[in-house]
């Protein structure tokens, strides 16, 4: 019984993963099996939490340093194409200024993870629009 539940499970996971490869880029499975900084910063400079039109939510935080970002976290409860935008737009923010961080599109975020499926297009959206609430909230404070 153990030994063929095993089986079902292995099974359904290589199904799994065969059907993850056929949607999405080695890119964008790599970014949401390993995103980079998830997390909250202590005390950040600047705070975006913004829940897209799916219903998911991501939150960035910032540290922002003589203009330069030089830390940015993100945590979000969507789904793996989100995580991978997450860890894309933070990565992508980290070193420029708040300025060149405002001009970052969704576009370019899609561009890094070799493009999504149609229906994820509006994930690496909330990771940009995220990054820009926080922007502003660094700047308003
Ligand atoms: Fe909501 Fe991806 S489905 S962020």
């Amino acid at each position: 019984m153990t030994e063929e539940f095993d089986d079902l499970i292995n099974e359904l996971e290589a199904a799994i993963q065969k059907e993850e490869k056929e949607l999405y880029s080695e890119k964008t499975l790599e970014e949401a099996y390993n995103p980079k900084n998830v997390g909250v910063l202590e005390d950040p400079d600047g705070c975006g939490r913004i829940t897209g039109p799916c219903g998911d939510t991501m939150q960035i935080h910032l540290k922002v340093e003589g203009g330069k970002i030089v830390d940015c976290k993100f945590i979000t409860d969507g789904c793996g194409p989100s995580t991978a935008s997450g860890s894309t737009v933070t990565e992508m923010a980290k070193g420029k200024t708040v300025e060149d961080a405002l001009m970052i599109e969704a576009n370019a975020v899609l561009a890094v993870l070799d493009g999504l499926p149609e229906e994820s297009v509006h994930c690496p959206v909330l990771a940009v629009n995220t990054l820009r609430a926080a922007i502003e909230d660094y700047k308003n404070k």
